[in-house]
């Protein structure tokens, strides 16, 4: 196997704590070595050991590549105008997911997979190296096992969401509908699920979607079922998303923008990590939460996209670095260490996020000279390459 050195990085950001060198790991006048697709040596520029190939950095800055720990990429359509009435006032609700759910019904499977690839291919360039995504727009036995078996040819990050809401066809039918979704989202659309490879399970426990005994109910079923849990909590309202996840030991509660002192508190003593969405809060003229009280508290938190076409149609994590430092008060350091080793924690994946040895070698080139440039430069694209460990082997 070849081995690789990336020199002359002006300032590489490994996010290892062990070097004692702030919450970002940042070395100045850096360099690393790759070795089968796997971080192998990192140190002082001028201590480089010899190597088959040498990258040049041209003294840009080296960070991880972006970990997006949620986001909805198998759909149809778009919602534009949806979104132009938000911006003339009308209030985001659940509801609209529905309207996705027709598009996403009525396209070919091989239309979905243009959509996935083309949205992959925005976050690549956008820095992101690993991302999740949900069903949850099919919200049928075949509609949900199609759309999570075309994600798992892209991901390993595959997110059962059949609990997303109840479609029209049952919503309908009133209560006895709605108990029978339920049950088919617990029973044949779980065993679909599995059968896909979907790695994860995930409820929209908020108004217009499903409650805490819902929610508890299908993600203990998810989990016999052999699917680890998280849930989009705490979106709409303040509720009980968020002491569930802690409960069931979901790996993260995401958009978590209303939350009470006690869900602070829960999530700080928790393995649960608080995800956070700023293109949702963006897109939906919702307030923003404040992640000075996670981080105080002592929460670990995570940044993610979101990417849908309802509530947050975006591929760019610098965008979101930048706007959760501007308007949920990150600093630019919280923020890129979120986007990256918070991400990776939300997936609980210890092989990336990071560039301590034996890291992958997911990483990006900056075209600048810090990382802070993510948030202080917002809408200028910074990424000059977007390196996947595979590329180096
Ligand atoms: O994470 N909140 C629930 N699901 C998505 C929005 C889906 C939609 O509006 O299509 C979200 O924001
Ligand atoms: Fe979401």
């Amino acid at each position: 196997m070849p081995t690789t050195a990336i020199v002359n990085i002006g300032s590489l950001i490994t996010n290892d704590q062990t070097l004692d060198a702030g919450l970002l790991g940042e070395l100045r006048d850096a360099a690393l070595v790759i070795e089968n697709g796997r971080v192998a040596w990192v140190g002082s520029g001028a201590q480089v050991p010899a190597t088959d190939r040498v990258i040049d950095a041209g003294g840009r800055t080296v960070l991880p590549g972006f970990v997006d720990s949620h986001a909805h990429m198998l759909f149809a359509g778009d919602r534009a105008a949806e979104f132009s009435a938000r911006m003339s006032g009308q209030v985001y609700a659940a509801g609209g997911i529905n309207t996705t759910v027709e598009a996403t019904r009525a396209a070919s499977s091989a239309d979905l997979e243009r959509n996935l690839v083309r949205l992959a291919t925005e976050m690549k360039s956008s820095g992101i190296t690993t991302f999740e995504t949900k069903s949850g727009y099919g919200l049928s036995v075949e509609d949900e096992f199609r759309a999570l078996e075309i994600a798992r040819k892209h991901t390993t990050e595959t997110t059962y969401l059949g609990a997303h809401v109840v479609p029209a066809d049952y919503k309908n039918r009133g209560e006895a509908g709605i108990d029978a979704y339920v049950e088919l989202v617990m029973g044949e659309m779980l065993a679909a699920a599995v059968k896909a490879g979907a790695k994860w399970i995930d409820v929209f426990c908020d108004r217009g979607a499903f409650d805490a005994d819902q929610g508890r109910e299908i993600l203990e079923a998810g989990r016999m079922a052999g699917l680890a849990p998280r849930i989009h909590a705490n979106q709409l309202q303040p509720g009980q998303g968020v002491q569930l996840a802690v409960e069931l030991d979901c790996a993260s509660a995401d958009h978590c923008t209303h939350l009470s002192a006690t869900d602070i508190e829960a999530l700080a003593a928790s393995n649960t990590v608080a995800t956070l969405l700023p293109g949702a809060e963006f897109s939906t003229r919702s307030p923003y939460p404040d992640a000075r009280q996670l981080w105080s508290a002592g929460a670990t938190v995570a940044i993610a996209t979101d990417c849908n076409p309802g509530s947050s149609y975006t591929t760019s994590m610098p965008f979101c670095i930048a706007v959760a430092v501007r308007d949920m008060y990150f600093t630019p350091e919280q923020a890129i260490w979120s986007a990256t080793l918070g991400g990776a924690k939300a997936l609980r994946r210890a092989d990336i996020g990071h560039l301590s040895v034996g890291a992958r070698a997911d990483l990006i080139q900056l075209d600048a000279p810090s990382a802070i440039h993510l948030a202080y430069r917002p809408g200028v694209n910074l990424i000059h390459s977007t390196h996947l460990a595979e590329d180096f082997s």
